[in-house]
């Protein structure tokens, strides 16, 4: 945990307060560490000395405080990514002028006749939207839109494979393969009164750094064809998945991804409800499978994965992808989610019900006041300890209790609803009343798979900000990036 988010959690009775007053389950947000995150990214650019924007990957998070906090960034350096209408709406509404949007993801016309009217730059995911589109503007007699073409399936042939090898980066059912691009230009061509060339674009749902780098590599050579053709590209996104580290100790994250492949194997007790493998099975005495967890571990992420990214050198051409895009004279877009809002937030639940599980008398089932739609570290693999805020203060840590591994449940009337899978140790039994603090959730856990079910309340959602060592509140919707002259929002 960074000093914010740290300092936060320590003020224990400010957290229970909130609780108190707005219910569990509770999201907090803190929009300065959203900025300073922006700042992070734009410090890369300038290491490199690349021109382009930072486009947030809106779909992270609903919150209007982080988006807000964005939109009063620099314009020249930061904008955001939206990837439905009612993203592209919310970004509007919190202060991004259309210039500063990148409408991205699967678009209906209402979708991109709002991008093509505000001017927001549309990445295209395929030829027939680009169709689409270029009707569009021609029927309402839009303006000519920026465009991005999204590519994937990038192929080429690698040095380090031996010459002559094809390489293909993996398939995806977005974007439009590198081999099927020709129809791509042919069709920008044909509707250039419509529609203009601004870039070249990929999203990889990888964490490898050679086959990101061999995708932009091959988008700087295919920039340079399509201004040979007389199209005038400018800038190369290439896109989120920038990534997280959730856990510090590399040794902590190799411990626990070696017990799960044990307790598989039935060498030792189930580290998890009934004996779940996150995707590992025992066939035979042998572990079989891959883990569908995050990489908690991550010892290169969020800006730090952009600069290693542009500074190795690439496949083919040799050179660090930084120095080929200033050579071409490339601009660099990049669109990160959950590495953007890393350490800007917290969702916190109140303990309900605490009691022995009925195998085992060891072990508790602890029921909180929430469910897994409002926490989905389960949904995304992501497996981070909850932090315990007993409820008359201290540390969690009380004199004559010792450490406890508990299953947290939630509050549907629902057996599959369990928080988290593992068995979460804790310092100490929790009692109902006292907080557990999920840190860290503002990527994809916070929100993006809240729902009603039940008719139990969603989270709410509060912005902090810290003035003079003491914690401010207000309500997310009611956030909006403005100081008096003392330095204290109003
Ligand atoms: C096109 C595009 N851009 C950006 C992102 C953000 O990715 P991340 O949150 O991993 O940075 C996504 C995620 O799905 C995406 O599809």
């Amino acid at each position: 945990m960074e000093a914010p988010l740290a300092s936060l959690l320590r003020d224990a009775p400010f957290l229970h307060s909130l609780c108190d007053a707005l219910g569990s389950p509770l999201n907090v947000l803190l929009p300065e560490a959203v900025a300073e995150n922006a700042a992070r990214f734009r410090s890369v650019y300038r290491r490199h000395h690349l021109a382009g924007r930072v486009y947030f990957a809106h779909k992270a998070n609903r919150s209007s405080a982080l988006v807000r906090r964005l939109a009063a960034c620099d314009p020249a350096a930061v904008g955001v990514d939206v990837a439905s209408l009612g993203e592209l709406r919310h970004a509007l509404s919190c202060g991004f002028t259309g210039d500063r949007v990148m409408a991205t993801g699967p678009k209906d016309r209402e979708f991109l006749w709002l991008a093509a009217r505000v001017g927001a730059t549309v990445n295209l995911d395929s030829a027939g939207e680009l169709e689409r589109l270029a009707r569009l503007v021609r029927t309402h007699g839009l303006g000519r839109v920026d465009v991005l073409v999204r590519l994937s399936e990038f192929e080429s042939d690698d040095g380090h494979a031996g010459a002559g090898t094809r390489v293909l980066s993996r398939r995806s059912r977005f974007g439009t393969p590198v081999a099927g691009a020709d129809e791509l230009w042919d069709a920008l061509e044909r509707h250039g009164d419509a529609v203009e060339l601004a870039g070249l674009a990929y999203h990889l749902d990888t964490t490898g750094l050679e086959e990101k780098a061999r995708a932009l590599e091959r988008c700087v050579l295919l920039m340079d064809e399509c201004r040979a053709r007389g199209l005038r590209p400018r800038a190369v996104d290439i896109g989120g998945g920038f990534g997280v580290g959730y856990v510090a100790d590399a040794g902590e994250w190799e411990r626990w991804t070696t017990a799960l492949s044990e307790a598989v194997l039935g060498v030792r007790p189930p580290l998890t409800w009934r004996g779940h493998g996150y995707g590992l099975r025992n066939e035979g005495g042998t572990v079989r499978g891959t883990a569908a967890l995050y990489p908690a571990h991550r010892p290169v992420a969020g800006p730090g994965y952009l600069d290693a990214l542009l500074s190795r050198p690439a496949p083919v051409l040799g050179r660090p992808p930084a120095t080929l895009l200033l050579e071409h004279l490339n601009d660099l877009y990049v669109e990160p989610g959950r590495a953007l809002v890393d350490q800007c937030g917290l969702s916190l639940a109140r303990v309900l019900d605490v009691r022995p599980t009925g195998d085992d008398p060891t072990r508790h089932l602890v029921r909180l006041g929430m469910n897994a739609g409002d926490v989905s570290l389960e949904e995304h693999g992501v497996l981070v300890d909850p932090v315990l805020l007993p409820r008359g203060g201290g540390d969690g840590d009380r004199a004559g209790d010792g450490p406890v591994g508990v299953h947290l449940v939630g509050n549907l009337c629902l057996e599959a609803d369990l928080i988290t899978r593992r068995l979460v140790h804790l310092p100490r039994l929790p009692c109902a009343g006292d907080l557990l603090a999920f840190v860290n959730t503002a990527g994809y856990a916070m929100d993006f798979h809240a729902h009603h079910a039940q008719r139990q309340p969603a989270a709410r959602t509060v912005a902090v900000t810290e003035e003079d060592g003491a914690w401010r509140w207000c309500p997310d919707e009611d956030y909006w990036p403005l100081t008096d002259p003392q330095g204290v929002p109003s």
